[in-house]
Parts: structure tokens; C-alpha cells; sequence
């Protein structure tokens, strides 16, 4: 396993690997969990190198205190990642490697999908996401690339990226990894007390709610069976609820035949901010 910090280093590395040997990349903002590891085992069983970024990008986050308090942990990172299987290169740069003094985010029209659900309570989220892997993309130039759909929204947008900026990279979604009790893992939760994790079970359970309810229900009643599963919870509050096509990601106004529908919620537990989401049709 190397670890770079410079685009020159990492480069140098990768010239090796592009003639006649795949790619893979996994971009990350550290804080490794199963999920992530999932990631990377399915890039190395796919792809003869797997690089793996590890990037806080500061262009994502809509809050301060939020960029602030998302958890830094690349020394255990390093450590998790050296006990994996595969041939990996980590890319672990500042900021200004990446953007090269202007940290700021291109504006991406993604059809729509940008402002929809995580785009309309993270004004901005979405163009910073798609510049730092435009950056990404264009320097790494990988074969595929693998993304969670726990942030089933990015994934889309990420799909679209890929047409706009005609990159030659194959985007490859993956299941999302949880918890025992459901709770779908993210850095994020490394911020939850031992309380909050427990309650946070709510997420999964109303989305699988949902989903056995949503053939015999209609619209009215299932997005009143989730904002009723988190009145008065002590430690969770809903942001919002939304059933929405899965392609289009617009909210649905009625429930068609063939039509994939996916469920998608956001929750504060305190400053915690969760996300989740389950296709619960067909
Ligand atoms: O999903 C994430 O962790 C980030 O949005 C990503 C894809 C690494 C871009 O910074």
C-alpha cells in the first residue's frame, strides 16, 4: 500500500497502470467504516489497482460547524487500510493540491437531480461534490468507480456527471452496509452517543414500514406513517420524508405500475445529521 499527498507522486504511480491494467476508484472523506471496505473489496476483486481517496471537500458542506466537526481519523484510516487484501494507492491531499488555491465549486445543471431532496437542504452540496470529482476523475482517470447507495441521490448525480464532463468511467453502485439494527453506516455516526445510535434504528424501521405498506396505502397515508414514526422522539428529528421515482428522483404525486419508487429521509439526531433511503417498489 503508498500513500501520495501530491498529484506528481500519485501520477507517477498510476503511469504503470494505464496501459492494458484497470483502475478502480473509491473516493472517501475517511472516517473508513464497513461500508467503505466494501467498496474497496469489490473495486480489488474488479480492477488490477484500486485507488482510494481520502479528501474532506470543503466545497460539499453547506455548514461550517458541520465541515468543522466531520471526523478526521487518517492515522487509523492508514492503519484499516494496510490490513486489506489488494493492491491499493491512497491519495490522502490538502486542499490545496486539489484545487490549487481556488477552492471554489463549478456550477452543474445535472437535469433536475440537483434540486431535489439533499440539493434543496444543501444548497450547493451537489456542484461541490461534482467538481472534486471532476478533479478527481480527470487526474485519476480510472476505469470504474464505486459509490454507496446510502447517498443514493449523489450516485444519480454522479452518473450525470460522467455524460456532462464525457468521462470514460464506469459508475458503479453499491449496497448499502448497516448496522445490526438497521442503521445504515456512515461517518457520521462515530458523532452518536450510544443512545442516539440505538434510537437512530428508526430510520431503517420506517423505511421497511414503508416499504410493506406501500402497495395497500396511499401516498397521504405512508408520508403520515413517517412523519408519525418520529413525533415525539426525544433524540430524532425528521428534516424530511419523501417517496420519489428513483430515476427522476421527483417527488411522487401518484404510485404507477413499473414505476421504481424509492423512499428517502434525513434526520437530526442533535447536530448529527443522518440520511437513508430503500426502494420500496416494484
Ligand atoms: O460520499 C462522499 O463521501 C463524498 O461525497 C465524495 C463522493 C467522496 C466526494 O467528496
Amino acid at each position: 500500500m503508498k500513500l501520495h499527498k501530491t498529484r506528481e507522486s500519485l501520477l507517477d504511480t498510476l503511469s504503470s497502470y494505464r496501459q492494458n491494467k484497470t483502475i478502480g476508484f473509491v473516493p472517501t472523506m475517511g472516517a473508513l467504516h464497513r461500508g467503505h471496505l466494501a467498496l474497496i473489496s469489490q473495486s480489488v476483486s474488479e480492477n488490477d489497482i484500486t485507488v482510494v481517496s481520502i479528501f474532506v471537500n470543503p466545497t460539499q458542506f453547506n455548514n461550517q460547524a458541520d465541515l468543522e466537526k466531520y471526523p478526521r481519523t487518517l492515522e487509523n484510516d492508514l492503519q484499516l487500510l494496510k490490513t486489506l487484501k489488494g493492491n491499493l494507492v491512497i491519495f490522502a491531499p490538502t486542499a490545496e493540491v486539489v484545487y490549487d488555491q481556488k477552492v471554489l465549486s463549478k456550477s452543474y445543471d445535472f437535469g433536475g437531480l440537483e434540486n431535489e431532496m439533499e440539493g434543496k437542504h444543501r444548497p450547493g452540496h451537489f456542484d461541490g461534490v461534482g467538481t472534486v470529482l471532476n478533479i478527481f476523475f480527470r487526474l485519476i482517470r480510472p476505469n470504474r468507480a464505486y459509490f454507496g447507495e446510502k447517498d443514493f441521490q449523489q450516485l444519480q448525480i454522479v452518473k450525470k456527471l460522467v455524460e456532462i464532463e464525457m468521462l470514460n468511467v464506469d459508475v458503479i453502485g453499491c449496497p448499502i452496509v448497516r448496522e445490526a439494527n438497521g442503521l445504515a453506516l456512515s461517518s457520521r455516526n462515530q458523532r452518536l452517543s450510544q443512545e442516539e445510535r440505538e434510537e437512530a434504528a428508526l430510520l431503517y424501521q420506517t423505511l421497511v414500514q414503508i416499504r410493506e405498506n406501500f402497495a395497500n396505502s396511499s401516498l397521504t397515508e405512508l408520508n403520515a406513517m413517517a412523519s408519525e414514526a418520529f413525533t415525539n422522539n426525544d433524540f430524532l428529528s425528521l428534516e424530511y420524508f419523501e417517496i420519489a421515482n428513483a430515476t427522476t428522483l421527483k417527488t411522487a404525486e401518484e404510485k404507477n405500475h413499473n414505476v421504481p419508487y424509492r423512499a428517502f429521509l434525513a434526520v437530526f439526531a442533535g447536530d448529527v445529521r443522518l440520511i437513508d433511503n430503500m426502494q420500496v417498489s416494484p
